[in-house]
């Protein structure tokens, strides 16, 4: 058992002073290419990574636990604007469902930086569908779990995201990253190998927080839709570049980062299967350009740090998550970590910006019930 799982056998045990049922864990998430393409029916590229959220669950009651801002919150029926959002909206989705869920106590335990764009909130949902499901044995599968956990963020908490996060959160195995097409809900691990190259996942978390709800985001997938019922087709996966002539403006930009970096994943994933890391890294940026200049989600930390990064010589750069503040990412070597945290540290301070929280991610296994 992880020690985050053990942790949270402990909150539960100090807060409602019996043993749990069973304890689940689910990882966050880092997206290494494929970003605003989920709710275009195209293609994302995450890994779940060394960050978890742990929930040990029992009967009765129904009371959450958070041992990270030490409250005890009810299960809610309706939003409430509180980290018990995410378990609430994943027992109500799931009954939603047509599941019998009892009333049942939850005590989480997290480290995923939240709102960083590192998926936290999917880990707690996925987490708790997991364990929920384990706990009162549904037999559910992992793709069907990773869908009312969306449907719990977009119809419980209010945001219109697509279906990466939780399905990275449900479905990764340890070692690869997972391609998922967001359109069949096909997902395929895709072999990772940065030990053996010698190679990092440096992670930047600008500091800037990034709340969901309250940017763009929302905004930014109702401009796909627009262009996308303007070129008759169900969603931006189908549109190619010829498309872009009959469309303008805003619209013209947002279709034109979606068509180019769905093509980008797909280059990704043959560099990976062929363990050219260097051709990946050249994606990256090209992602992270499309990114800044088409989609318009990235900010002067963001950029900042790119640029840094890859003017020191990393393999690819681009900013991670939905954009808006949150993290960036790097692909660096090895021994280059503490020469680049030195550098981007120095150049955060002379540009006036939030200190930022530098570290390494490693690749991770996806949920589990802990054993
Ligand atoms: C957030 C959403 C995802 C995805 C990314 C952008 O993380 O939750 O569904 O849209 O933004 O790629």
């Amino acid at each position: 058992m992880r020690p985050i799982e053990q942790r949270a056998i402990l909150a539960y045990w100090k807060q409602f002073r019996e043993e749990p049922l069973l304890v689940a864990s689910a990882p966050g998430r880092v997206n290494l290419i494929g970003e605003h393409t989920d709710y275009n029916g195209g293609f994302v590229l995450p890994c779940a990574i060394d960050r978890r959220v742990a929930v040990a669950v029992g009967n009765g009651g129904g009371q959450l636990y958070s041992a990270n801002f030490r409250e005890i919150s009810p299960l809610l029926d309706g939003r409430e604007g509180s980290w018990a959002d995410y378990p609430s909206g994943v027992a109500w989705a799931m009954r939603e469902q047509g599941y019998e869920i009892p009333l049942f106590r939850g005590a989480f335990v997290g480290d995923v930086p939240p709102g960083s764009g590192l998926s936290s909130s999917a880990a707690i949902e996925a987490a708790t569908a997991l364990a929920l499901d384990a706990c009162f044995q549904l037999g559910v599968s992992r793709k069907d779990l990773a869908l009312m956990c969306q449907r719990a963020e977009n119809a419980f908490v209010g945001v219109q995201s697509g279906i990466m996060d939780q399905y990275a959160s449900l479905l990764c195995r340890e070692g690869s990253a997972l391609c998922i097409d967001c359109r069949s809900l096909e997902a395929e691990p895709v072999p990772l190998s940065l030990v053996e190259t010698g190679l990092s996942l440096f992670i930047c978390d600008t500091q800037v927080a990034r709340e969901l709800g309250a940017t763009g985001y929302n905004d930014r997938r109702e401009t796909c839709e627009r262009a996308a019922s303007r070129l008759g087709i169900r969603t931006l996966r189908d549109a190619g570049m010829k498309d872009l002539e009959k469309l303008s403006g805003e619209e013209c930009r947002r279709a034109r980062h979606v068509i180019t970096e769905n093509v980008r994943v797909l280059e990704a994933v043959k560099t990976l299967r062929v363990q050219d890391l260097a051709a990946f890294g050249r994606l990256m940026i090209a992602s992270h350009r499309s990114l800044r200049d088409d989609y318009a989600v990235s900010t002067p930390e963001l950029d900042t740090f790119v640029d840094v990064a890859v003017q020191f010589g990393a393999l690819g750069a681009r900013l991670t998550g939905a954009g808006f503040g949150g993290c960036a990412l790097a692909l660096i070597k090895q021994e280059d970590v503490q020469a680049l945290s030195k550098i981007v540290l120095q150049h955060f301070k002379a540009r006036g910006f939030r200190q930022p929280v530098l570290f390494v991610l490693q690749p991770a296994a996806g949920a589990e019930v802990g054993t």
